[in-house]
């Protein structure tokens, strides 16, 4: 197996600065005073919790210690963070994630793809709370001065050995800089502009199309990321979450790919690892994601750093994780390839990071994903 690319999947750190924390300290304490049931008492806690720090030193040192080792640390890794940068949205926690991003990025070969999520498009406050006008100064700090990138044209691509084939990272912006919706932390495909800017033609799914159809046959692995996944593993009952127009955008990718091409989305958002250990498919075949369509799959990392305080029964052994994808071509049969996904995380929230072993062996966990790159547009 020759090895070529390697891809680091971070998500929601959710940074707060002290002053945030102790005002959710404050809400904290107003809720256990309520009549409100425990069960939504905890999850408004959650999705408000500001990072932990002691995560953020030892997320370093991982990174230091063991994602630079030979023959990685001579070949292209991509770094993707599908947004949630901070909670609040405010410009000090943002500065504080990206200078934490920028760290893990010094090293060679590195390229980082960066979103923003919905919790970074709050103007420091709940968005009900908020201002219209606020709501358009925040959208316009956060893309002029953090996120400046446009989607989806902000590319990566890598080269499998020995042959024309590509593998492909290109971004979707889900976020709705909008009160109502993103108090429910809805997302949508849509647009990609904000104030001050004027609208390019066309949507951000037609711009993929027309993207994506300019690596004609070279195209054998696309990765799309976006901060809300397309395929929910666990939608909720209620209008809240979700992203509304999933289908259409499993649809115009599906469209832009052809059969050729597998497709990977990688998202964050819900805080929850998907596929859960033990669960990653080893082919495309072998699942079935609504709306996601044959040739594509959905997956999800859990939040890299978000602090953990409720001890729920929801909450998995493991909620501090980040996912390492490494490709692999197989040299008896180039029109093949590998993602093998490996784990490291928290074990429950504490201590250092360490890669996640295989149940019941003393090795590092690896789940192969088979993807067949000798098909035909
Ligand atoms: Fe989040």
């Amino acid at each position: 197996m020759t090895p070529f690319l390697q891809i680091i999947h971070l998500s929601d750190f959710h940074f707060a600065t002290q002053d945030e924390k102790f005002r959710i300290g404050q809400l904290r304490r107003a809720l256990q005073r309520s009549r409100i049931k425990k069960s939504i008492q905890d999850f408004i806690l959650h999705g408000l919790a500001g990072h932990d720090e002691f995560a953020l030193r030892r997320l370093k040192r991982f990174f230091d210690r063991e994602l630079s080792d030979s023959p990685w640390d001579a070949l292209p890794t991509w770094i993707v963070n599908t947004g949630d940068h901070s909670t609040w949205g405010s410009p000090n926690a943002i500065a504080s994630a990206h200078k934490l991003q920028s760290e893990l990025a010094e090293r060679p070969n590195v390229q980082v793809l960066d979103l923003f999520g919905n919790h970074d498009a709050w103007p420091g406050t709940f968005p009900l709370c908020a201002s219209r006008h606020a709501i358009r100064l925040h959208r316009k700090m956060l893309r002029d001065q953090y996120f400046p990138g446009r989607h989806p044209s902000n590319i990566l691509s890598a080269s499998l050995p020995e042959t024309s084939g590509k593998v492909v990272i290109s971004s979707l912006n889900s976020v709705i800089h909008e009160k109502w919706r993103n108090f429910r932390a809805i997302g949508e495909v849509k647009e990609d502009f904000y104030q001050g800017e004027a609208p390019r033609a066309g949507t951000q799914l037609r711009q993929l199309e027309e993207v994506v159809s300019g690596w004609r046959n070279e195209l054998k692995l696309l990765f799309v990321a976006a901060h809300h996944p397309v395929h929910d593993p666990e939608p909720s009952a209620f209008p809240i979450m979700k992203l509304r127009n999933a289908k259409e955008v499993a649809d115009c990718v599906g469209t832009a790919t052809g059969d050729a091409a597998l497709t990977i989305f990688l998202a964050g958002h819900t805080h929850k690892l998907f596929p859960a250990i033990g669960q990653f498919p080893m082919s495309a075949e072998c699942v079935n994601q609504e709306p996601l369509l044959s040739n594509q799959i959905q997956l999800i990392n859990g939040t890299t750093m978000q602090e953990n305080r409720l001890a729920t029964n929801d909450i998995p052994n493991w909620p501090h994780i980040l996912t390492v994808l490494r490709l692999y071509q197989n040299p008896n049969s180039p029109h093949s390839l590998s993602v093998v996904r490996q784990l490291a995380g928290r074990h429950l929230a504490q201590g250092r990071y360490t890669w996640l072993q295989s149940f019941g062996v003393n090795s590092r966990l690896q789940e192969t994903l088979a993807v067949p790159t000798d098909k035909q547009r």
